[in-house]
């Protein structure tokens, strides 16, 4: 039983896919918790429903007082969710301006932890920014996956993520580790997306940080074929490049 999170500070580089296809795999002989804390509510749209119908969600549990168990709702065999819709943009400013909360990065920490015990794997899907919700977040996991775009600039913000990620695990959570930095939309093909992909594994071979050798293509055929069906890829009964990428990434994960 183990808490990840799929964390960084970029937008739309797949973390909430990523999420949702390891839960795919990993659900074939796993109980999984999806935990979103992401506004966007995507992971329940992920698998076809509306994030707004659900009675509860992750907010209410943070700040309302709900219980975690009362936030899980079943949306596949083997796989739960606690959804967020956008009553989460509002955690951070509800939170930061209510001087009752004395640790304000252990609220997800504190309902949790509690779960462990039920579910395999409880995989966290964060918005793209470094708050406080990022912080509780971080402050709960045992190992991150950090979804990164070889694109011109997106070495400089690798490093600082990395780095966020050493610092937080310095001052709040000593059992915090990075899994692995795993390379999505990529265009092998595209000599800009080699070479800054190159350039990854060498920093983190030199200090010391997993990059999976798989990497997640960009195809915005598959991608989109895949969309209507109202399932993370993993679960649909396509069979092609991206979803092959899912299962070689959940293999390299649990073989170490
Ligand atoms: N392999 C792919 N190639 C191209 N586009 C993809 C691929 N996989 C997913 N997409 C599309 O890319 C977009 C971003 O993906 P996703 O929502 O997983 O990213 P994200 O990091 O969670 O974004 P956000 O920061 O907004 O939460 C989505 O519209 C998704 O359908
Ligand atoms: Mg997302």
């Amino acid at each position: 039983m183990a808490v990840w999170a799929i964390s960084t500070n970029k937008g739309g580089v797949l973390k909430t896919s990523i999420t949702t296809n390891l839960a795919g795999v990993f659900s074939k002989k796993h109980k999984i918790l999806i935990v979103d804390t992401d506004n966007q509510g995507n992971v329940a749209l992920s698998f076809g429903k509306n994030p707004d119908d659900y009675e509860y969600t992750i907010y209410d549990v943070l700040v309302e007082d709900v219980k975690a168990e009362d936030a899980i709702f079943n949306v596949y065999k083997n796989i739960d969710v606690i959804p967020a819709n956008d009553d989460m943009a509002f955690f951070e400013f509800d939170v930061l301006n209510n001087s009752n909360y004395k640790n304000p990065f252990s609220l997800l920490k504190n309902k949790i932890l509690d779960l462990k015990d039920q579910y395999d794997y409880i995989l966290i899907d964060t918005p793209p920014n470094m708050g406080l919700v990022q912080g509780n977040v971080l402050s709960c996991s045992d190992q991150v996956i950090i979804p990164f775009q070889p694109e011109s600039y997106s070495m400089r913000s690798l490093l600082k993520i990395l780095k966020a990620i050493e610092d937080f695990k310095n001052q709040h959570n000593p059992n915090l580790n990075i899994l692995g930095v795993v390379a999505t939309l990529v265009d092998l093909r595209t000599i800009l997306h080699s070479e800054v992909l190159q350039e990854c594994r060498k920093y983190c071979m030199n200090h010391d940080i997993k990059v999976f050798d798989t990497i997640i293509p960009r195809s915005v055929r598959f991608a989109s074929s895949i969309a209507y069906d109202g399932l993370p890829a993993s679960l649909t009964d396509h069979t092609n490049q991206l979803v092959a990428s899912y299962y070689e990434l959940a293999k390299e994960i649990t073989n170490g």
